[in-house]
């Protein structure tokens, strides 16, 4: 397992190197393929999980079947985590969208680590407000911006967290099919192809498969606000 991915992750970061050994004795390793799922909404959850590579879609399905997309994750971040804090069902469907290794770590272990470890609650704690904040952005975007504004701040989201530089502009390997970047965005398929079209004619970005290449990030920036 690529230890150093998780040495990076900020809720180890305080861990000396002795706790940090004994931390990764207790992780198991899962491995997944494109579609695979870790979970389900509305399972027990007796475990959270990091993302050691590659990519995982949060998602749920509304009462008449239609799939929204929480959050995309990728190395160095966490999920899972609200089965320990409130022992209930899981509230997210978690899914890999690429070749995707996590590691494991049951509660019983974790708990144990917080009771020796107060400073790793802390950050635990910190990676919750943090995942609390997009949520609440998300819902206002969703009131009181149109649609190809929500597609340029989703793009701009991606391209912060999985963003390289290429020849020509930032590229974002974001992994996402039209349909789920649609609902990400939290509109129909059309409306983000529309609009996502509309940024390709204006220079602003180029269209590969499951990824995009920003151009021109300034303008794009100016359309998400
Ligand atoms: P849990 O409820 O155990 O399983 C589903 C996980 O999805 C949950 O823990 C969180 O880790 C994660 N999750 C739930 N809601 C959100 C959200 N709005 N944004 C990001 N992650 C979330």
């Amino acid at each position: 397992m690529d230890i150093e991915v998780l040495r990076r992750a900020p809720l180890f970061a305080t861990l000396d190197d002795d706790a940090f050994r004994l931390l990764t004795d207790e992780l198991t390793e899962v491995d997944l393929s494109r579609g695979a799922s870790v979970f389900r909404e509305g399972d027990q959850g007796d475990q959270l999980y990091f993302i050691v590579s590659g990519k995982v879609k949060l998602g749920r399905t509304s009462p008449d079947g239609r799939e929204s997309l929480l959050a995309i994750l990728g190395p160095g971040e966490l999920f899972g985590e609200m089965a320990l804090f409130d022992p209930s069902p899981r509230t997210a469907t978690a899914t890999a969208v690429s070749e995707t290794r996590l590691a494991g770590l049951k509660n019983e272990s974790l708990n144990t680590l917080l009771r020796t470890r107060p400073e790793v609650s802390a950050q635990l704690l910190q990676a919750r407000a943090r995942r609390l904040r997009r949520p609440n952005d998300s819902l206002s975007d969703l009131v009181f911006s149109d649609v190809p504004g929500r597609a340029a701040k989703a793009l701009l989201d991606l391209a912060d967290r999985f963003g390289r530089p290429a020849t020509d502009g930032v590229l974002v390997a974001h992994e996402l099919t039209q349909e789920e970047l649609a609902q990400l965005v939290g509109a129909s398929r059309e409306t983000v192809n529309k609009a996502l079209a509309e940024f390709v004619q204006r220079g602003w970005l180029r269209l590969e498969a499951r990824a995009v290449v920003i151009l021109d990030m300034q303008r794009l920036r100016q359309r998400s606000r």
